[in-house]
């Protein structure tokens, strides 16, 4: 029972990481410090550090086979995630980033190639075997099935004790109208700092009281603001705040929000509270973004 996972549904792609000094002027020809390949996407990302964190996880999403897909499935097994949830498709590139990251400025420049790899559907999902989960995390993509995925759930915890059902979170990353209809679907909502932005807010906290009437009676939602930390509302409507770890020296911010996101659903899958929940989140992803990669972050926690 205590084993049970968490599962991450969402983008798994290959990253292709270039660190430069300056970020380039456009038609330029220039060198890289250093560049390497690395495993990709939010939700993808996100199984990483749980798995660090030392969490059971698993990831489910789409792959095409291939080399690219070899180099995935590999990465994923060395990091000890369960991807026997992933849709193999038959048809369709497996997706692939080119990311620029400048550690002088803490910016990271992604351009994805994501063009025709069918998305998981409801249908996939219905074979996953619910009982293994205790918590399953959507990243925002093909919104109209995920809301069927998330209704398979709620069938599923509508027949069992409350200390058993599954929590369901949702992070809505993007700004694309129709990922705003996952708002509702949460028990724990992550709404990033572009669409908090695209809504008129100009900080975490009014935009949590903005949009906090667009979720679930009872339900978290949480907003997380780069340097400014993050932030959460509860039932209470109590705003809650983190600021964030600054790292010594700024290397790396590619996948901080899903570091974050990570640390968070950690921190409340072991009953944690919110606010320590947060804290934890601004502690890991700051530390993230003092390393290259994922290898490196020094995690603090206390087992609850
Ligand atoms: P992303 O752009 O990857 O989605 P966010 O901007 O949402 O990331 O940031 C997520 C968390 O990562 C923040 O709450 C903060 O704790 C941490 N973080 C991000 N950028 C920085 C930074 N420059 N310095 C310190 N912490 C940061
Ligand atoms: C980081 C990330 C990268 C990926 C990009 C896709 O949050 O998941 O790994 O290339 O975002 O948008």
């Amino acid at each position: 029972m205590c084993d049970k996972k968490i599962l991450c549904i969402g983008l798994v792609c290959l990253d292709i990481i270039n660190v430069v000094e300056k970020y380039p002027e456009e038609d330029t020809d220039s060198r890289c410090q250093s560049q390497r390949w690395q495993r990709g996407g939010n939700a993808s990302n996100s199984c990483t550090v749980l798995s660090l964190l030392g969490a059971p996880c698993a990831f489910m999403g789409s792959l095409a086979p291939g080399p690219v897909a070899d180099y995935i499935v590999s990465d994923f097994s060395k990091r000890g995630v369960d991807i026997s949830g992933v849709a193999w498709q038959q048809q369709g590139e497996t997706p692939c980033a080119c990311c620029v990251v400048c550690p002088g400025s803490g910016s990271r420049t992604v351009v994805l190639s994501d063009t025709n790899l069918p998305d998981a559907t409801a249908g996939d999902f219905s074979k996953v075997d619910l009982s293994q989960y205790k918590w399953i995390h959507w990243e925002g993509r093909n919104a109209g099935e995920q809301v069927k995925m998330i209704q398979q759930v709620a069938l599923y915890n509508s027949l069992l004790p409350e200390q058993q059902k599954i929590t369901v979170s949702v992070e809505i990353e993007k700004t694309r109208e129709p990922l705003y209809q996952l708002f509702c679907q949460g028990d724990v909502v992550f709404v990033s700092k572009d669409v908090a932005m695209h809504f008129g807010f100009s900080s975490a906290q009014t935009a949590l009281r903005g949009l906090y009437s667009r979720v679930k009676e009872g339900v978290v939602l949480i907003c997380a603001w780069a340097e400014k930390g993050a932030d959460a509302m509860g039932p209470d409507r109590v705003v809650v705040h983190s600021d964030a770890f600054p790292p010594k020296a700024l290397v790396d911010t590619l996948g901080a929000g899903d570091t974050f996101n990570a640390a968070v659903i950690f921190t409340l899958s072991n009953g944690g509270n919110l606010q320590e929940a947060l804290t934890f989140g601004c502690q890991v992803a700051g530390s993230k973004c003092g390393v290259h990669g994922y290898d490196g972050i020094v995690v603090r926690h206390h087992d609850k």
